[in-house]
């Protein structure tokens, strides 16, 4: 009796002390790999097709692949909307060789779709903040308006006929089209895209009228007068763009949205596999070429105290909180 007794004890001893081990084995194994972090090449993953947030994407991981001494790699996973990237990252290994790009739109997806597959304060740890980019309304050259005074009398007199092209519910571009919408209090035709990469192709092609974008792509076009600008989106001009005034200055007071990028990885990327491609990230933006090579596009590169995870999350939460009561009050969701 006391000899079964002790064997039923010793089996539980013995599998416990097996569990034990094993998840020791486990813990070691992932801290080894977290401290030769990187051994391979890390892959950011951008929401949308080749555009602005990609463009923000190869200027930052030229950079980090420098200080990390491995090739980073850039991966379109295009989506109307951005929704998929965000979730075939969370769904991936979390060892920091796949991380996500992605921007305001992280704060605006989970008010704008009520089912997601993904919390962006819960399905991901925080790397950093990138830069801050302005953005543009732009028209296609046929478009007959040529300032926003006549821009908005004729969206109100044809509105059945102006498209408005953007990258899907939740992206910037759809943001910033619902808030000139809005102000205009008219309502257009909205063509969504993969990302505004392939609608401003369509927008110098004339195949739609109106988009508002990036200043990272909208840039050279306004330069080479490929398009109609009507105004910068936030409250102060553009730096690279001087003479273009802004949609405040031209009547559409406190009209403001600019486009912040960030850096996530999946939960449980462990904590020093985070602060190496955070320290990475602090010494991309404060490399001289891509501070550069940002102004150049209209885009300001935000101090290393920003690339890290605290002043991400800080961000993201007060821009939920900032756009929950102007996207309610639009009353338009995805789903
Ligand atoms: C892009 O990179 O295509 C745009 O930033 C998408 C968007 O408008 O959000």
């Amino acid at each position: 009796m006391a000899n079964s007794r002790g064997d039923r004890l010793s089996v539980k001893a013995r599998a416990l002390a097996a569990g034990l081990a094993a998840g020791l084995a486990a813990l070691a194994a992932a801290t080894v790999a977290a401290e030769e972090f990187p051994s391979k090449a890390v892959t950011i993953v951008v929401p949308f097709a080749p555009g602005p947030t990609d463009t923000v994407a190869r200027i930052v991981a030229r950079s980090m692949s420098a200080s990390l001494g491995q090739p980073v790699l850039v991966e379109n996973r295009p989506s109307v909307g951005g929704i998929v990237a965000p979730e075939a990252v969370k769904n991936s290994r979390p060892d920091g060789y796949t991380i996500l790009i992605h921007h305001i739109g992280m704060a605006t997806i989970p008010i704008l779709y009520r089912k997601l597959r993904f919390d962006p304060l819960t399905d991901f740890e925080y790397i950093g903040l990138i830069n801050e980019v302005p953005m543009t309304l732009v028209g296609s050259e046929k478009l007959p308006p040529n300032d926003v005074k006549e821009l908005i009398r004729y969206v109100r007199e044809h509105k059945d006929k102006v498209t408005f092209a953007h990258a899907g519910v939740g992206a910037a571009s759809h943001l910033c089209g619902l808030l000139f919408m809005s102000f205009v209090e008219a309502d257009v035709m909205s063509v969504p895209y993969k990302g505004t990469g392939p609608a401003m192709n369509d927008l110098l092609g004339g195949q739609v009228d109106l988009l508002c974008d990036q200043t990272i792509s909208t840039t050279s076009q306004i330069r080479s007068g490929k398009v109609k600008v009507y105004g910068v989106t936030t409250l102060r001009r553009v730096a690279s763009l001087p003479e273009i005034r802004t949609l405040d200055e031209q009547g559409l007071t406190n009209f403001d949205v600019a486009v912040w990028q960030a850096l996530y990885a999946p939960k449980g990327t462990p904590r020093s596999v985070v602060r190496r491609l955070s320290s990475a990230l602090q010494a991309a933006v404060r490399d001289p070429q891509v501070i550069h090579r940002f102004a150049e596009l209209g885009a300001t590169t935000y101090p290393p105290e920003m690339a890290t995870p605290d002043a991400l999350e800080v961000r993201l939460r007060s821009e939920i909180a900032r756009w929950r009561p102007i996207i309610d009050k639009t009353g338009i969701y995805a789903d």
